[in-house]
């Protein structure tokens, strides 16, 4: 569904990322761990079309992305939640919503799907909240709730435990495998938080300076000093 091929990225004339190939198939979850500053964040960006890769290629089934900008990349089915979420604050819930469904314009009809409060009850309760008097984890939830909106073949999140109460990462743990099954969404998993990604991802990537140095299953990174190290726990 998606891959990466050899991308490198940098800022300005530092690079960051160095020959990342990455692929995610339709309902898998990939977890994406390594420290801070290792470039997690950085790929997203790349994926997403914030940052332009200075080498490789980004593609999404047959359509190559690599130049694309980030509104056609969106549109094509990639949704990103960045890291601190990137809702608005001063809208309500369901206005967040609505601007989801934009990224589906050619996709979709333009409404909220149903089904996205049955993955949330709360944003059907809050609906009419302005987003910003959520609670954290509950911004976390229509952040992922938005991107969801525009009916995404892709899903990127990062950190979506960041700041959060430890019931609320217990069902993001959760619902990330299971959005990925019934959507059929391929979805990368940037995060800290290790039991999160152990429980909800099909597959791990450990990230050091930018290059991908460690891939195995939840079950073999579950007693792995050697994940310990390179996360620095
Ligand atoms: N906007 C930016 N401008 C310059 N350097 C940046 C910027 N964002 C991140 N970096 C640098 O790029 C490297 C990777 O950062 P990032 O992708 O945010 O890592 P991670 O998400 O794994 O913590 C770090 O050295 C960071 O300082
Ligand atoms: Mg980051």
């Amino acid at each position: 569904m998606l891959r990466t091929l050899a991308v490198s990225a940098g800022y300005g004339l530092l690079p960051v990322l160095n020959g990342i190939d990455l692929g995610v198939a339709a309902g898998e979850v990939v977890g994406l761990l390594g420290r801070n500053g290792a470039g997690k964040t950085t790929l997203l960006r790349v994926i997403a079309g914030g940052l332009k890769a200075s080498g490789g290629a980004v593609v999404l089934g047959d359509q190559d992305l690599t130049n694309a900008p980030a509104f056609r990349r969106a549109r094509a089915g990639i949704a990103h939640v960045p890291q601190g979420r990137g809702i608005f604050n001063q809208l309500t819930v369901r206005q967040n919503l609505e601007v989801g469904t934009r990224a589906a314009r050619d996709r979709g009809d333009g409404d909220i799907p149903a089904d996205i409060f049955g993955y949330f009850p709360i944003l059907r309760e809050r609906e009419a909240q302005t987003a910003g008097t959520l609670s954290g984890g509950q911004q976390q939830m229509l952040a992922i709730g938005r991107a969801l909106c525009g009916l995404p073949s892709v899903l990127l999140l990062d950190e979506p435990s960041e700041g959060i109460q430890p019931n609320i990462v217990q069902s993001i743990a959760e619902l990330v495998p299971r959005i990925a099954r019934e959507r059929g969404i391929a979805i990368v998993l940037v995060e800290q938080n290790l039991d999160l990604v152990l429980k909800a991802a099909d597959r791990c990537l450990v990230m050091e300076k930018g290059r991908i140095v460690h891939e195995g299953t939840p079950e073999a990174f579950a007693d792995e000093t050697l994940l310990k190290d390179l996360l620095a726990l």
